[in-house]
């Protein structure tokens, strides 16, 4: 070991460097108040993040209870506030308990980790979520990465493990790609072997069915051996996550869930905008129908084929590629996510577009214009891919 002073962080400019040849430089673009950009980008599915019902709501709990929860949800973080709003999705899924987290990540390493452990075994879909990924990791089980949406490869697992305990863990709707999971073929799997199947519903809750998600509209939500996460800050149009299933599972979570216990409660500002939000989806269902046809507008415009909820994925490979469509669409004034590795394989970069519920004829319109001009050589490129 050497003396001299050296700079520690010195490294950090060629990896900065390496990532810039390799074409995965991010950076940050605030968004400006006013500006007249069509969002395709957001996760804000049925438009309720600006709907003034919620708005009132969240200003009123601020006022209410003040701008912090104050303490973790054990301590001094849960108001009657987040009880009514655990209560009210537990009721709303069909899940006999529920327990909000401060964000859907921490609901996932709640869930995950506090129903596995050392000598348990964990079944992930290679697709998965980097919150379920990270989740996993922190588990100490044994995890077995299967192929996406491979149910042979989860029933091998299962059927050749050491293990008493196993999780099953998947998205029910996948976020990028945008696809479905078959829930029943898996939870079947999963109860042969006697699995518990976590499913994460971020980008399907608000969206599939009536809007209760994939495991309530396969009537599996209610089962002693399926437990649901999501975020609140997707159709919820909020902040936070939450942990849904049996009581005995949130109850394990009070005692031992690490990011129930070491984390700020939610924020009482996000709960009320999200219980407004939850009356808003319980009191039309249509919600969900018109958030899901939006997105095969969406995906005719573009070119691609129409998905079960509101991700509209269009692959371009390459990720200069797809960060210069990204750029051109904006020039255009469209709003669209692009997705690099780390979050999607190599060779599969590409742009996502979300659709809203509350998307106008003129949007589209908009939308059709700018994609016309920004895309079309990419677009040829790309298919050939
Ligand atoms: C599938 C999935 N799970 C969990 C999360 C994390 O949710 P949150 O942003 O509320 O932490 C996200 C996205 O952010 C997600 O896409």
């Amino acid at each position: 070991v050497t003396t001299a002073r050296v700079d520690p962080l010195a490294w950090l400019a060629d990896a900065a460097r390496s990532r810039t040849a390799a074409g995965l430089r991010r950076r940050l673009r605030p968004r400006e108040l006013g500006d007249d950009v069509l969002d395709l980008a957001g996760n804000d599915y049925l438009g309720l993040s600006m709907h003034p019902a919620v708005i009132e709501a969240g200003v009123a709990a601020l006022r209410a209870w003040g701008a912090g929860s104050t303490g973790s949800r054990l301590v001094t973080g849960t108001t009657s506030l987040h009880a009514e709003l655990d209560a009210a999705l537990a009721g709303f899924v069909g899940t006999e308990a529920a327990l909000v987290c401060a964000t859907g990540y921490a609901a996932n390493l709640a869930a995950v980790t506090a129903l596995s452990g050392p000598g348990s075994l964990i079944v992930s879909d290679a697709a998965n979520h980097a919150s379920l990924v990270d989740a996993c990791r922190l588990s100490r089980a044994r995890v077995a990465v299967v192929p996406h949406g491979d149910h042979d490869a989860v029933a091998d697992a299962l059927a050749s493990r050491a293990e008493v305990r196993a999780l099953v863990v998947t998205d029910t709707l996948f976020s990028v790609d945008g696809d479905v999971c078959d829930f029943a073929a898996l939870h079947a799997v999963s109860r042969r072997y006697g699995a518990v199947l976590v499913g994460d519903e971020a980008h399907a809750l608000g969206v599939v069915g009536t809007g209760r998600g994939v495991a309530a509209t396969c009537g599996l939500a209610g089962e002693p051996d399926v437990v649901l996460t999501s975020s609140l800050s997707k159709s919820l149009g909020s902040q936070g996550g939450v942990v849904l299933g049996p009581a005995a599972v949130t109850a394990q979570l009070v005692d031992v869930g690490r990011t129930v216990i070491f984390d700020t409660g939610l924020a009482p500002a996000a709960v009320g905008a999200a219980l407004a939000a939850l009356s808003l989806l319980t009191a039309d269902p249509g919600l969900a129908t018109r958030a899901r046809a939006r997105a095969a507008d969406v995906a005719a415009i573009v070119g691609v084929p129409r998905g079960p909820g509101t991700v509209v994925p269009v692959v371009l490979g390459d990720p200069d590629r797809a960060v210069a469509a990204q750029a051109a669409l904006a020039e255009h004034g469209v709003r669209v996510g692009c997705f690099r590795p780390p979050s999607v394989p190599h060779g599969r970069s590409a742009l996502r577009l979300s659709a809203r519920a509350n998307l106008t004829d003129a949007d589209l319109d908009r939308l059709r214009e700018a994609w016309q001009v920004a895309i079309p050589a990419d677009r040829a490129a790309a298919t050939a891919t």
